[in-house]
């Protein structure tokens, strides 16, 4: 079976602070975008990939890639969800793979493994199991000093990685309701979790990382170079 992929990369990248966004900052020769558009199109059951870019994007028509035949161009929105409803509309597809511009380490093995869920009833996400002890704050107004409330079992949480799969119409679905609700979403899953659905747990690899601060370029070259994919 092959699949479509869907690339939400129409955000300013506001903590990498640097002068271009961050899907178009250098990586091992290319851009962060192309890493991650051609580990993904090189990937047995993927055929095409929707790029959702911002409609003052420059930077991608000077790109060779981006006259590629699999690849499809649509304007992104306000928000993530927007520009990732924009995204899935421009498919046709039964299940969908949504995958941020910003993770060009993701492995074609992980991949596979979540492409596996396709058969099963429900979608889910690659995601990664907490290594680092994890505190939940105290509500509080001021921002200046937090202050624990209490620790919570690393056991029980993962951290959600991209790609996330899901049946298509039930995935425009659960952002439509939450755009309607005014319910912010950071994943695709959170908008399946919020309308009852069941978001399914792969276990990805940690080096999937998602390019945030400016030492994250390095690394990802690191696991770049690392990797057999
Ligand atoms: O901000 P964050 O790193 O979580 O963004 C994840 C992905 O969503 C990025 O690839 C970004 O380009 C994309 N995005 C988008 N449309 C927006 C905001 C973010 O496609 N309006």
């Amino acid at each position: 079976e092959q699949f479509t992929a869907v690339v939400p990369a129409a955000g300013v990248g506001s903590r990498m602070a640097a002068d271009k966004p961050k899907q178009y900052l250098e990586l091992a020769g290319y851009t962060v975008l192309e890493s991650t558009l051609l580990r993904l199109i090189s990937h047995n059951n993927i055929n095409k990939i929707v790029l959702v870019i911002s409609p003052e994007d420059d930077y991608l028509q000077e790109l060779p890639i981006s006259k590629a035949s699999w690849l499809q161009v649509v304007m992104g929105g306000k928000e993530r969800s927007d520009s990732v409803l924009n995204g899935l509309q421009a498919c046709d597809d039964n299940w969908v793979l949504v995958h941020d511009a910003a993770r060009p380490c993701v492995r074609h093995d992980d991949i596979s493994a979540l492409l596996a869920l396709a058969g099963t009833g429900s979608g889910g996400i690659l995601a990664k199991q907490a290594t680092d002890t994890i505190k939940l704050a105290q509500k509080s107004n001021q921002n200046a000093c937090k202050i624990v409330d209490r620790s919570i079992s690393r056991e029980h949480i993962w951290q959600a990685l991209t790609p996330q799969l899901f049946p298509r119409k039930e995935l425009i679905a659960a952002l439509q309701w939450c755009v309607q609700k005014n319910i912010a979403v950071t994943d695709e899953a959170s908008a399946i979790e919020q309308t009852g659905g069941t978001v399914q747990l792969v276990a990805g690899a940690h080096d999937n990382i998602k390019i945030t601060h400016p030492g994250d370029l390095a690394l990802a070259q690191f696991f770049l170079e690392q990797q057999q994919i």
